[in-house]
């Protein structure tokens, strides 16, 4: 399998369905395919405007976030237990149908 299918949840409940490669980031998808979230630091990890929160069951398979990570989103409003930074969510073979709601915060106005 070379994509996987990605859903991303926007504010008020549309839902954006896409395919994407295999090692894309969530960032890199969502600028593919014109979802307006900021990620303002381009995916260099000093700002939190590509925070996502991913759906359970999906959460539990992404590799374990950074410290650095964790520092980020300290920084993200709507903070949730499975907030993660989209510009650190590599796509691989196993996220095949992942869901992630993106807070207002994230999108740009
Ligand atoms: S784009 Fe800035 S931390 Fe992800």
């Amino acid at each position: 399998m070379r994509t996987v299918r990605v859903t991303f949840v926007l504010p008020g409940g549309r839902e954006r369905v896409c395919e994407a490669r295999l090692g894309e980031t969530l960032l890199d998808v969502a600028r593919q395919e014109d979802i307006a979230i900021e990620g303002a630091c381009g995916g260099s990890m000093a700002c939190a405007t590509c925070h996502v929160i991913v759906e359970p069951g999906f959460f539990e398979r992404l590799p374990v976030a950074s410290p650095e990570e964790e520092d980020m989103l300290d920084l993200a409003e709507s903070l949730a237990p499975t907030s993660r930074l989209g510009c650190q969510i590599a796509l691989d073979a196993s996220l095949d149908g992942l869901v992630v709601n993106v807070p207002k915060t994230s999108l740009l106005e």
